[in-house]
């Protein structure tokens, strides 16, 4: 049984609370034994969020603290989850890993390539695991888009691009999504999923560019363009589509179908017969998928290949050469993957 504690109780930590709650009844071998967040009212609002994260607040059989040393002296812990804001990431999964627990650390890994460096090297010195919650590998709706890539059941990929918008996320601690150089806009909150799954997808880019805008805040609006040897690949994301709804999908075209994931769910377009499949996706989330893996992974002792931070600091790489093509108007950034 591994025994998982959260640190950071905002928004997405709704999510890995309800889905440690389901994975428990499932029977899946994880318990949350305790959250601790520095704030108190943490434990007592109600959050929304621009994604559903199921329903927020506690309910549920484990304790809370202010103070993350009183938990861990007081906690028996195998998996440390952290759902903090991004620039205590590294900070906090270093600290984590040399005190001998297991992590897995919300998206996106760093702000830099140095700091997921310094992450890994904790993870090598300890030799405990540490996975990113790069949760799209996790999702059925992208799972399956990887599947017919990768059988080739429509054949070859001709075109694809990827969207994530949002209105301004401004639920966040200290308003600390507002403030790029924090949370590195929407390059780091948004796209960072859609780059992170391109490269899964269609392997390393040869080169990217971006395109942003500043609606509320500098970069809340980023089109970015990936270059791969004769297939066009695409993404926007915002932040700046205030009023919405959270909107996210693809259209990938295939020689013989085109797949599309939007709200109408998944569908497979024939573009031999004009037949239209909607594809049934199994009810449970991403980020349930993704602590379920881990855990397994942890529980097997092995590391996690599907989702290796090393992946994910490649994601990081790509994010801080975006943003410096959208400050210098689009400039086309070659990829050398130094990690
Ligand atoms: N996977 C996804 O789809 C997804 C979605 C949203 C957010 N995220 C990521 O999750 C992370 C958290 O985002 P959020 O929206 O939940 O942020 P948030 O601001 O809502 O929550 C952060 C929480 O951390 C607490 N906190 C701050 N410093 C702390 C400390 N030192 N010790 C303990 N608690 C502390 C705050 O009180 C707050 O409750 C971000 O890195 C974000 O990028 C991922």
């Amino acid at each position: 049984m591994i025994r998982a504690a959260m640190i950071g109780f905002g928004g997405i930590a709704q999510s890995h609370k309800n889905s440690y709650l389901s994975l428990e009844k499932r029977g899946i071998p994880v318990k949350l034994v305790a959250i601790c967040d520095i704030d108190p009212e943490a434990f007592n609002r109600r959050l929304t969020i621009n994604i559903e994260t199921g329903e927020s607040g506690l309910g549920g059989d484990f304790r809370t603290y202010t103070d993350l040393e009183e938990m861990l002296a007081n906690e028996q812990i195998d998996l440390i989850d952290i759902c903090l804001p991004t620039p205590l990431h590294c900070e906090y999964a270093i600290k984590m890993l040399e005190r001998g627990y297991h992590v897995q650390s919300e998206k996106p890994m760093a702000l830099t390539e140095e700091d997921c460096r310094r992450m890994i090297e904790a993870r090598d010195r300890s030799g405990k695991q540490l996975m990113i919650g790069q949760c799209l590998r996790f999702y059925r709706q992208y799972e399956f888009l990887k599947a017919c890539i990768e059988d080739g059941r429509y054949g070859k990929v001709t075109a694809a691009h990827f969207d994530r918008l949002s209105g301004p996320p401004r639920w966040g601690w200290n308003n600390w999504y507002m403030k790029p150089e924090l949370s590195g806009g929407v390059i780091y909150d948004l796209h960072i999923h859609d780059c992170d799954m391109i490269r899964w997808l269609f392997g390393e880019p040869k080169a990217f560019s971006a395109v942003a805008a500043a609606n509320f805040v500098k970069h809340d609006t980023v089109f970015v363009q990936y270059y791969y040897e004769n297939l066009p690949v695409s993404a926007v994301a915002e932040w700046s589509l205030k009023g919405t709804k959270f909107n996210a999908g693809y259209r990938v075209g295939f020689e013989k179908a085109s797949v599309i994931f939007d709200s109408n769910g998944v569908n497979v377009y024939s573009k031999e017969d004009g037949s239209v499949e909607k594809i049934e996706i199994a009810p449970y989330g991403g980020i349930e998928a993704e602590i379920e893996y881990f855990v397994d992974c942890i529980e097997k002792g092995i590391a996690p290949e599907k989702n290796m931070p090393e992946s994910s600091a490649r994601t990081v790489a790509i994010a801080n050469k975006l943003l410096y093509s959208a400050d210098h108007m689009g400039e086309r950034m070659e990829f050398n993957p130094t990690i």
